[in-house]
């Protein structure tokens, strides 16, 4: 089952979707074979670290090192960063060298802002093990750390020569983690419409590991992501549409400290979207909305915090303009399925209120 994408950027590159995919043909279109290195996390690296540097080796790359930080957010640090550009000059990875990020999103989006700035920037492949990261962190560019103050403060754009998923990695994706990377599969597929829609019907296959389900739902994804970055490449305002079920999300996330996955978080956020959609445009799309998240094994609330805590960390976010309202907000909505309204104004209480009906008891 042959899978690919190219990306209109400005070097255009390969993303390839395949089980059993062939990491060795799949490198050597994309890149003449010299010195890599590879980066991964602890959970990722025992299990699928090895394969992949004989792949390399075996397309005639010399691996110079194998670099694993700790599984999780907090190695998106100044501090692991540090730690990785210096083992990259003690390992004496030349300005020609090519640094190949195996993981999730966290290995990705630390992976490549040390491609975007070692050396003044090196060549960068992404090996996305995560389904978040097939689908949403390895297409766009952005790169990054996050600071003490705050997620992704610091960063970079960055495209990668070549990302290259293969579906067998997911095998061993705990399924809660697949949950989250189809939180954001539904949110492109609501925003899509049309045959990408109409292919959320496999959700639940996919969820139980079917992988031309996920294959089909991952290619849709990476299409409609790269076409809306496209369009949008620095972030004037079209790509704003991929933040559908994020501003309260983000809100949620940030009441909660942080101790709730960012999947289930937007998956609620979806929710409260979809009621103000409705309270908006009339649009009806509440039990579309839970019947998909159920599809995918999202909750339909997350657990009760502070409503004014979510509101104020949503005033916060800091993809809030400065000529935003005080007292307002503005929403990415659904007139209808395919149909996304950018910077509608909702206002205090009807976000407290939409926010009220998705926290548990
Ligand atoms: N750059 C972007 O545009 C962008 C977009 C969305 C999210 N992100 C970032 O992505 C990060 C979240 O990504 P994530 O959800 O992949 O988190 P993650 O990288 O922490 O991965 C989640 C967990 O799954 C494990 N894992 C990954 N693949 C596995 C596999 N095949 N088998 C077993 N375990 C596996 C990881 O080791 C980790 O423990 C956040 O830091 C977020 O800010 C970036
Ligand atoms: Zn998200």
């Amino acid at each position: 089952m042959r899978g690919s994408v190219t990306v209109a950027a400005t070097t255009p590159y390969e993303v390839r979707v395949e089980p059993a995919l062939d990491l060795n043909s799949a490198v050597s279109s994309a890149q003449p074979p010299g010195t890599a290195v590879l980066l991964t996390d602890s959970d990722v690296g025992p299990l699928h670290a090895p394969a992949v540097t004989e792949a390399l080796e075996r397309a005639g790359w010399t691996v110079a090192d194998i670099i694993t930080v700790p599984a999780g957010e907090a190695s998106k640090s100044l501090s692991v960063y540090e730690g990785v550009v210096r083992r990259l000059a003690a390992a004496g990875l030349p300005r020609g060298g090519t640094l190949f990020a195996l993981g999730g999103g966290v290995v990705g989006d630390l992976g490549g802002f040390v491609a975007s700035s070692y050396m003044r920037g090196i060549d960068f492949v992404q090996l996305p093990t995560s389904l978040l990261a097939m689908v949403d962190s390895s297409v766009g560019g952005k790169v990054g750390l996050d600071l003490p103050e705050g997620k992704n403060l610091v960063g970079a754009f960055l495209q990668p020569r070549l990302v290259a998923a293969n579906l067998d990695w997911l095998e061993t994706l705990p399924p809660r983690e697949v949950s989250h990377g189809l939180a954001e599969v539904l949110k492109m597929g609501l925003l899509a419409g049309g045959e990408f829609f109409e292919d959320l019907g496999g959700l639940a296959a996919a969820r139980a590991g079917d992988e031309e389900a996920l294959q089909s739902l991952i290619l849709h994804s990476v299409r409609y992501k790269a076409a809306v970055v496209a369009e949008d490449e620095r972030e004037s305002g079209l790509r704003a549409v991929l933040n559908y079920g994020h501003t309260i999300g983000h809100g949620l996330e940030a009441a909660a400290a942080y101790d709730l996955p960012h999947g289930e978080a937007v998956a609620a956020g979806m929710l409260a979207a979809a009621r103000l959609s409705r309270e908006k445009f009339g649009a009806d799309l509440l039990e579309l909305h839970e019947d998909l998240l159920r599809a995918a094994g999202l909750p339909l609330k997350v657990p009760a915090v502070d409503v004014e805590t979510v509101l104020e960390a949503m005033s916060r976010d800091k993809k809030r303009r400065n000529s935003d309202r005080a007292g307002e907000y503005r929403f990415v909505l659904l007139g209808d399925v395919g149909h996304p309204e950018r910077d509608v104004p909702v206002g205090v209480a009807e976000a407290r209120r939409a926010i009220g009906a998705v926290l548990g008891p």
